[in-house]
């Protein structure tokens, strides 16, 4: 077991009204609320996030964004900084989600100053990255791995390192149904920390990396307990507050 502590959280994609948000944290935080020494994040949609701080204030689930611009501020059109996120006391907040990447042209090159701009701002970075079932085959999964990780985290103070969560997320995997073998899984993560060791041994025994696609709760306890996995970047299953405890549940076991 590493002294890493685990990190479960919820990425509600485009899902949840403040109501139904509302009504899902009330469900959640006392199922939850006896889970020390796991972190535990939901990711709302930006117009329930503030709503969702003020529920969530004085327990132990934190609130994180599910994107952000890198700039201060500036004509983006439809975008939200990272003050504005801090702000309203959001804890975090996810960057190069594979979605966003596909279908909204997020670059590595964008990423490689979110990341920064995110820490700097006081925020967790939760960088995703992982490779397309094409590239699997190919044999290209570690290219690829090396490629977002290595941009990524490439204006990052090596000291820093071990503030950043990586989410390793392979595509194929993402709402599909089809989790990744443990062994898959296993190999993916050491190999994405030995990249974070390239720049620092010691940030990468502290920086956690999350597995995600279609963790659910009947497998979650499988991957959770692998030794480079720190925990779950959870969609669909995170969705329910009875399906999403029980992951929580799975890495107070793991
Ligand atoms: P999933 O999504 O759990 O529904 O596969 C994971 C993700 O996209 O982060």
């Amino acid at each position: 077991m590493s002294d890493r502590t685990p990190l479960i959280a919820g990425n509600w994609k485009l899902h949840k009204t403040i109501a139904e948000a509302e009504q899902f944290i009330q469900a959640l935080l006392p199922r939850v609320s006896t889970a020390e020494g796991v972190d535990v994040a939901i990711c709302p949609s930006f117009t329930a996030l503030e709503a969702m701080v003020d529920s969530t204030r004085g327990s132990r689930v934190a609130v994180y964004a599910q994107n952000m611009h890198q700039a201060d501020h500036g004509a983006f059109t439809g975008e939200v900084s990272a003050a504005m996120l801090t702000e309203l006391d959001v804890g975090g907040v996810i960057l190069g989600h594979s979605e966003r990447r596909e279908l909204f042209a997020e670059t590595d090159r964008a990423l490689a100053q979110k990341v920064p701009a995110a820490l700097a701002a006081g925020l967790v970075p939760v960088l995703c990255v992982g490779e397309t079932e094409e590239e699997r085959e190919a044999g290209d999964t570690e290219r690829k791995l090396r490629h977002q990780v290595q941009e990524g985290l490439a204006r990052v103070d090596a000291e820093r390192l071990g503030e950043v969560v990586i989410a390793y997320e392979p595509i194929w995997a993402i709402g599909t149904g089809l989790v990744a073998t443990p062994e898959q899984a296993q190999d993916a993560i050491a190999f994405v920390r030995a990249l974070v060791a390239g720049r620092s041994r010691e940030q990468a025994e502290r920086v956690r990396i999350l597995y995600g696609g279609s963790v659910k709760a009947d497998n979650a306890a499988e991957l959770l307990a692998l030794p480079d996995v720190d925990g779950a970047l959870v969609g669909g299953a995170s969705l329910d507050p009875e399906s999403f405890a029980e992951i929580v549940a799975a890495a107070l076991e793991g």
